[in-house]
């Protein structure tokens, strides 16, 4: 049987995830695929370091440049994250003509449009499946699967850490802290965890997400993000005794009879925020570590991608979908199938976030007196936003309360520009929250 050597280029959590699920399952892939897959180096910083699974010590190096350059590896896994040495071990594998599979989506996010035109001029397989919603398969659905499909509308829940620590916040009200250190310690979290708190990894995802889906290079400065780091329990509560549940939402959206300008070609709204989902819709029944990708396309219709959106096996397994492609892709002996990404609608755009049409939770801390609600309600009129319903808890006469407004859909810009005059009003205390609410209409 043919066999093909492999560079794993990090044995942290992933990596070791991907050495072991080789150990377990390489010979089952193997008579699936024709080749058997050796793992011939796995590159680490320390050596000696304690491991999640044993590593024989000659496999075990510090030194990637030489196990990329071993004229015996034929494919290169990149998993040390970052964007430094990590796209010096993505460019130094493609210029040498050998496969890349990479998870990481910070580096496709800052580099991916050179990295992918650097794949395609040496004609080499540059995978990303594990890059994005861990072990969903949803690159490859978009791709391949789909392919004959635009896009209507594309949610995803797209951060494992940020939906485990929200579930646990509604579960228990535990605090916000303690279940981030556990979602550390179970690996989910990246090295800078404030990567995932603040809404930056789900962009780099949605970012990937919306470039396949919409055939133009979306870069991560045309996305709006908002992380979970503001969402605070007495949110999460509200929320559930008005119906819904708060997820950290990405939102891929051409912007069609919603938005309030009118474009020759539909506009693309992507962007990663808190929303507040209704409880009835199926992505707010995704909780903890689990992940979603609700896709529409015009000729499927609706289709769901659901499953462990991080962690060790699960990325392991996406992982080793895309070693099984570069070992497909290098025994057909043709240029790379698929190039990484193809663009093919120049001219296409990210619509403005102040442009973006949208519903809103409001709560402010008000003084509750007469007269109150008629200041707010005035601000609301005078900039042409209409009020769906009013929550005001009893028990705060005289002093200060919550006030939770539920607006109508209106543009963002217009939204927050109401907000701010609301904030300057002597009768509201602090700063008001504002968290979008999408009905998937
Ligand atoms: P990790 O646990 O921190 O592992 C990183 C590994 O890379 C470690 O083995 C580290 O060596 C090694 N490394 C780092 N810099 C190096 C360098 N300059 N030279 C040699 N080795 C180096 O990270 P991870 O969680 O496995 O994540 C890896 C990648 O997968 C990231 O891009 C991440 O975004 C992505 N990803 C992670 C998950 C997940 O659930 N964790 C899911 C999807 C995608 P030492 O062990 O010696 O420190
Ligand atoms: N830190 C990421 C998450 C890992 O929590 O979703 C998977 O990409």
């Amino acid at each position: 049987m043919r066999a093909l050597n492999v560079a794993i280029i990090g044995g942290g959590t992933v990596g070791c995830g991907v050495y072991q699920a080789l150990q377990r399952n390489g010979t089952l892939m193997a008579a699936r695929i024709g080749t058997a897959l050796k793992v011939r180096h796995v590159v680490v910083r320390k050596k000696r370091k304690r491991r999640s699974v044993a590593i024989p010590s000659e496999v075990l190096t510090t030194d990637w440049e030489s196990a990329i350059r071993d004229p015996e590896v034929q494919i290169v896994v990149e998993l040390i994250g970052g964007t430094t040495t990590a796209r010096r071990v993505v460019e130094t594998a493609l210029r040498l003509k050998k496969p890349v599979i990479t998870a990481n989506k910070a580096l496709l996010s800052a580099h991916g449009k050179s990295l992918f035109g650097l794949a395609a001029r040496h004609q080499v397989g540059l995978y990303y499946e594990a890059s994005v919603a861990g072990g969903i398969p949803i690159i490859k659905a978009l791709r391949e699967s789909l392919v004959g499909n635009r896009f209507t509308q594309i949610y995803g829940i797209l951060n494992g850490t940020c939906n485990y620590i929200l579930t646990r916040m509604e579960s228990g009200g535990e605090p916000f802290d303690e279940v981030l250190l556990d979602a550390q310690r179970r690996g989910y979290a990246e090295a800078e965890a404030s990567l995932d708190i603040d809404g930056l990894d789900a962009m780099h995802k949605a970012g990937l997400i919306a470039s396949i889906a919409h055939g133009f290079w979306v870069p991560p400065r045309a996305i709006h993000v908002e992380g979970i780091g503001g969402i605070s329990v007495l949110d999460i509560e509200f929320a559930e005794k008005l119906g819904y549940r708060i997820r950290l939402l990405a939102t891929i959206c051409p912007c069609g009879e919603r938005s309030s300008v009118s474009a020759s070609k539909p506009r693309i709204q992507v962007s990663v925020c808190p929303t507040l989902i209704p409880k009835s819709h199926v992505l707010a029944s995704v909780n903890g570590v689990f992940n979603a990708v609700y896709v529409n396309g015009d000729v499927v219709g609706e289709t769901l991608f659901y499953g462990q959106g991080a962690g060790q096996d699960a990325t392991a397994s996406a992982v080793l979908s895309d070693v099984a492609d570069a070992a497909l892709d290098l025994a057909s002996s043709s240029p790379a199938r698929v190039a990484p990404f193809q663009p093919y609608a120049s001219g296409s755009d990210v619509i403005p976030w102040k442009e973006v049409v949208s519903e809103y939770y409001m709560r402010l801390s008000v003084v509750d007196k007469p007269g109150t609600m008629a200041q707010i309600a005035t601000v609301l009129a005078e900039e042409g936003i209409g009020i769906s319903s009013i929550v005001q808890p009893e028990g705060h006469e005289g002093g200060i309360g919550p006030l939770i407004l539920m607006i109508h859909d209106a543009t963002t810009g217009i939204i927050q520009h109401a907000t701010k005059r609301i904030s300057r009003l002597k009768v509201v205390k602090g700063k008001p929250q504002l968290i979008r609410v999408e009905h998937f209409h």
